[in-house]
């Protein structure tokens, strides 16, 4: 019915999808963003989403949360920024981060969608280099 269809469409999106609580702890992750970020699931339920970037955002992160939960002020929510994600291996690629709040049986969450750009930027610095 409805949810399992929800679900096979998360579960089969191309782009990244996790969810955090509002304290940035990992809910769930769809295959596309293990991959792209080279982890096994249990390795990430339960941790920090600030695992998955470099620094210096990933000393900030828990602040940028804190702070929009005190202000209310979007800075990412319904904006979108292009941002860097670390993987398990220590590499650093870039990507599209859009970001939703989600109220959700009087709990709130974010759902973090992830677009990889490196295909792109690679090809930007091709394009860049013959010049
Ligand atoms: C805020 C970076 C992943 C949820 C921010 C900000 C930055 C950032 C720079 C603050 C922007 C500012 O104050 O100007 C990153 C990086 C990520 C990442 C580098 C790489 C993995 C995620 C994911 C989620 C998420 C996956 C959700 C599942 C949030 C929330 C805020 C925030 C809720 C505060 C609200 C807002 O500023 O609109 N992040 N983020 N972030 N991020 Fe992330």
């Amino acid at each position: 019915e409805r949810a399992k269809l929800l679900n096979a469409i998360i579960e089969n999106a191309i782009d990244g999808i996790i969810t955090i609580d509002e304290f940035g702890i990992i809910e769930h992750l769809n295959p596309s963003a293990l991959t792209l970020f080279g982890y096994e699931r249990s390795e990430l339920i339960g941790k920090n989403v600030s695992v998955l970037m470099p620094q210096p955002d990933k000393a900030r992160h828990d602040q940028y949360i804190a702070s929009y939960r005190d202000t209310g002020q979007r800075h990412i929510i319904g904006i979108g920024r292009e941002v860097q994600g670390q993987r398990k291996d220590g590499s650093v690629f870039p990507f599209r981060l859009g970001v939703s709040e989600v109220k959700f049986s009087d709990r709130r969450i974010f759902t973090g969608f992830i677009h990889d750009l490196s295909r792109q930027k690679e090809d930007e610095l091709k394009i860049k280099s013959y010049t």
